[in-house]
């Protein structure tokens, strides 16, 4: 008798997105928000749509910050991606971030996946210091961004009240590449007086 032969279920790998991933996105994005959990500020179902996730996949395709999806069997089972930290210059080299896994496809190893990959993508681009704001109820990001080398540098208690309950926000960050033990490498004079990121 011959065995059935073995199938591999699917790998999953990260790239870069593409416009007709955002309805997927969207989706994974809405359903978090409705169950309470992912970042401290989402909060509105209706506060993002189609148009503004594309937008935004643009503005950050011309400044060298990643904005990726993880794919498994030809379907998006997560995103991330790298904003500016903040507008002023002199933030520049610092980025924030945010990381989705769709909710049936949770604890793989799909949200390290994608945390490494912007870690990696944001280094290759000079970043030096990569910050999240975590709910501090989410035990889940707490201990993802952990292993990854992130370590909280502060706590905003009972900043956000959602669901019915006062929520802390968590401070996390690490340092990409050399970090602060050398100058960014393409730092010029012009830079700072034109404010890149502004
Ligand atoms: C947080 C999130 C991105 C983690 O992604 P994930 O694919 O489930 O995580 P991974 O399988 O890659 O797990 C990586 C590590 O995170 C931790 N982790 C993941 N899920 C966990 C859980 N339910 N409880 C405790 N730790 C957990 C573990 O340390 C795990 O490492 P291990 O598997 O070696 O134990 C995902 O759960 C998610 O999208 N949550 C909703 C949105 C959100 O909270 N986004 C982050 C906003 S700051």
């Amino acid at each position: 008798m011959t065995e059935a032969p073995v199938i591999a279920p699917p790998r999953a790998f990260v790239r870069p997105s593409r416009d007709d991933d955002v309805p997927a996105m969207l989706a994974i994005y809405r359903y978090h928000i409705a169950h309470g959990v992912g970042d401290l500020g989402d909060y509105e179902p209706d506060s993002l749509d189609v148009e503004d996730l594309k937008r935004r996949r643009k503005n950050m395709r011309g400044r060298r910050l990643p904005h990726v999806v993880a794919e498994r069997g030809g379907e998006v089972v997560g995103y991330a991606y790298a904003v500016p930290f903040r507008k002023r210059p002199a933030y520049r080299y610092a980025v924030k971030h945010s990381i989705y896994v769709r909710h049936d496809t949770q604890h793989e190893g799909i949200g390290r996946m994608l945390l490494v990959a912007l870690v990696d993508a944001c280094a290759a681009s000079d970043y030096r210091q990569m910050i999240g704001y975590i709910d501090g109820a989410n035990v889940a990001s707490l201990r993802l961004h952990e292993s990854c080398g992130f370590r909280e540098v502060g706590r905003l208690p009972a900043i956000g009240y959602k669901f019915g309950r006062w929520a802390d926000s968590v401070i996390v960050q690490r340092s990409l590449g050399l970090g602060a033990s050398a100058p960014p490498g393409q730092w010029t004079a012009a830079d700072g007086e034109s404010g890149a990121l502004s």
